[in-house]
């Protein structure tokens, strides 16, 4: 278990984290978002004891990471993957470590293996390839078979099969009851993984909630309706207290009322029903309406042009936008609001 409260850091004038609260908990992935700049790795770090908080604490399982006695074997975290001497081979660089902590010299054979790096354990470490490099340092996040892990963007510059390997890893530690804590800014790839998020911007908590409901809250919920009766229908549900847009193609996107009551309306005044499709958008969506007021880093065209808008739609991956999304619920802070 991590425990972070009122954690704070500056360097300089630059708040990088700022008053950070939250747990994440055992048996579960938890996913660490925010845009780019927003404090994770300074957060992981300060987790890990490679950065001093200049307020409040982060514990694991309790103590602070230099109170543990052998802090590979609680806590493992790959920060930076070419953490590493470029002379030494994968072998010599886990054999190092596991003699650190009183690691059996067994486990390196075995974190090798299971990081699919065993064909190449001999070879200058220096040499691998980004993703090769990524894998080294999950070996030595797991070598220590700690209970609690931290991965920053584990997933950067692996290929396709190394992003599910990954995936399937970390669902795994989690399932055997560890404390898995995960940052990525690949939103399709953590709305598989995650079971629940720390959302983060500017240094601040935004959420702190199971990914379906951070989703429902953010993105929005809504029903697409195609009727044959489309503008007898929109007077009819927005006589009912319901909000309704009409999509391109000519669909009815609701807001306000449940598929349940749609249908049940419809039947009511005899109106055909083509389709009635409850709809959440995607976990992109959710980030991008959560987090565009904290975003710092803009890439041309992509900046709200009033200060105001969300940026330039997503590449059509996710679900259409809801017409209105519903009001955040509780547990969901407006971005940039102190918690
Ligand atoms: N060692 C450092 N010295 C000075 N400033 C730093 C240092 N480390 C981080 N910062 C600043 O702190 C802020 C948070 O950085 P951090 O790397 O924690 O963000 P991040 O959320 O990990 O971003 P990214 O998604 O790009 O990895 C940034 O403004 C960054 O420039
Ligand atoms: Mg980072």
């Amino acid at each position: 278990m991590i425990e972070a409260r009122g954690l704070t850091k500056h360097y300089g004038d630059t708040v990088a984290v700022d008053d950070l609260s939250f747990d994440v908990r055992p048996g579960q992935v938890t996913g660490f978002l925010g845009p780019n700049g927003s404090g994770k790795s300074t957060t992981m770090r300060m987790i890990m004891g490679l950065d001093h908080a200049d307020a409040g604490r982060v514990t694991v399982n309790g103590r602070p990471y230099r109170h543990l006695p052998w802090p590979l074997r609680e806590v493992g975290g790959l920060l930076e993957a070419k953490a590493i001497h470029p002379g030494r081979s994968a072998y010599h660089h886990l054999l190092a470590l596991a003699h650190t902590n009183d690691i059996p010299k067994a486990r390196v054979g075995e974190v090798l293996e299971e990081v699919g790096l065993t064909a190449v354990a001999r070879k200058r470490a220096g040499k691998f390839s980004l993703g090769m490099g990524q894998r080294l340092g999950i070996a030595a996040a797991l070598l220590g078979d700690p209970g609690v892990l931290l991965f920053d963007e584990p997933v950067n510059g692996l290929d396709p099969e190394g992003i599910r390997w990954v995936r399937h890893l970390l669902k795994r530690l989690a399932a055997q009851g560890r404390t898995v804590f995960v940052s990525s800014h690949l939103m399709s790839e953590m709305a598989l993984t995650a079971d629940h998020l720390v959302v983060i911007g500017r240094g601040r908590l935004i959420a702190e909630m199971p990914v379906a409901e951070f989703v429902a809250h953010a993105a929005g919920q809504f029903v697409r309706v195609r009727t044959p009766a489309g503008d007898e229908m929109t007077g009819a549900l927005v006589r009912a207290g319901a909000h309704v847009t009409t999509e391109h193609d000519g669909a009815l996107a609701v807001t306000g009322m449940t598929a349940q009551a749609i249908g049940d309306l419809a039947q009511a005044r005899g109106v055909a029903l083509h389709e009635l499709t409850p709809l959440t958008g995607s976990l992109e969506d959710a980030f991008m309406e959560l987090t565009h007021d904290s975003v710092e880093f803009w890439g041309s065209g992509s900046a709200p042009a009033d200060g105001s808008g969300a940026p330039a739609p997503a590449d059509g991956s996710g679900a259409p936008a809801p017409a209105a999304a519903p009001a955040p619920a509780d547990g969901v802070a407006s971005p940039g609001a102190a918690r």
